[in-house]
């Protein structure tokens, strides 16, 4: 038994899909998030960039002493991971939950992947299927524009904006007759609604966010680390930029009310006393 929190982390808003369903299936556990929201987006940048922020996020994280790290963020997952080897709580990201969940979900072999560019071009999520099975056809596309409308709060699927971006990205995919589609940045589910428009009521998609949690509590289990706490759990949030567009953003994600709950951190200052307090240690 283990009461420390959970630390998830995530660019911006996406690690909020895997947090909605930390809270519906563990709801006492007590939850820390940090989202990256003065550094977003992550997927377009080089994989050095990308690893000093992770590094960064993970070392804040822990700074609030949690007893397990969930990169909610498939481009962290996967092109960072390997920071999570030598960290002394669980560890996890998202692309071999997600993978695995397609592979259960596929009948016709054909899984379509969509994430950030730097997902995309690191073939994590391809590799991650083949390792089980190398007979599963993988088709892959990058879909850039959809973690800045995400950010943007252009997720109602009434909008035409994010519908005619959803229809360019995802009409090769279509086209390959894939029967499940993973969502592999957690951007993705807040427009699950526009992207199962398009790709028709029998594609089954695949949530990261979501299937990383699920992965996140047995993980919890099998360490015997789950709390024993019988009150709800509290959620407190971190991020880099203003408060005010995330409190409102997650409160209606989240469907609670978490204003109170959410603080900003600069993490770039915090980055640098953490490195310096590590360097007179040392
Ligand atoms: N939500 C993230 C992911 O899963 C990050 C997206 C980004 O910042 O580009 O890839």
């Amino acid at each position: 038994m283990d009461n420390r929190p959970i630390g998830v982390f995530d660019s911006g808003l996406g690690g909020l899909t895997a947090v909605r369903e930390l809270l519906h299936i563990m709801p006492n556990e007590n939850v820390v998030y940090f989202g990256d929201t003065g550094r977003v987006p992550y997927g377009t940048r080089s994989r050095e960039t990308i690893l000093k922020y992770a590094a960064q996020d993970i070392a804040f994280l822990r700074s609030k002493n949690v007893k397990m790290v969930i990169a909610a963020c498939g481009t962290v997952s996967s092109v960072a991971s390997s920071l999570g080897e030598s960290l002394p709580v669980p560890f996890t990201g998202v692309v071999r939950p997600t993978a695995l969940a397609a592979y259960l979900a596929t009948r016709n072999g054909r899984i379509g992947v969509i994430g950030t560019t730097a997902t995309i071009r690191s073939g994590s999520y391809r590799s991650a299927i083949c390792a089980i099975n190398d007979n599963v056809q993988v088709f892959e596309q990058d879909c850039p524009l959809f973690v800045p409308l995400v950010e943007n709060h252009y997720f109602d699927p009434a909008d035409p904006l994010p519908c005619l971006v959803a229809e360019r990205y995802l009409t090769p995919l279509k086209e390959q007759g894939v029967d499940t589609l993973i969502l592999g940045c957690t951007h993705y589910p807040l427009l699950r609604k526009t992207i199962q428009q398009i790709m028709g009521p029998d594609v089954v998609l695949i949530d990261s966010g979501q299937e990383t949690a699920s992965f996140a509590m047995e993980l919890l289990r099998e360490q015997n680390a789950l709390c024993d706490r019988t009150e709800s759990g509290r959620c407190s949030f971190f991020v880099s930029d203003s408060t005010e567009g995330f409190s409102k953003a997650a409160s209606m994600f989240l469907e609670r009310d978490v204003a109170d709950d959410v603080n900003y951190i600069d993490i770039v200052a915090f980055a640098e006393s953490h490195a310096n307090q590590t360097e007179s240690e040392s």
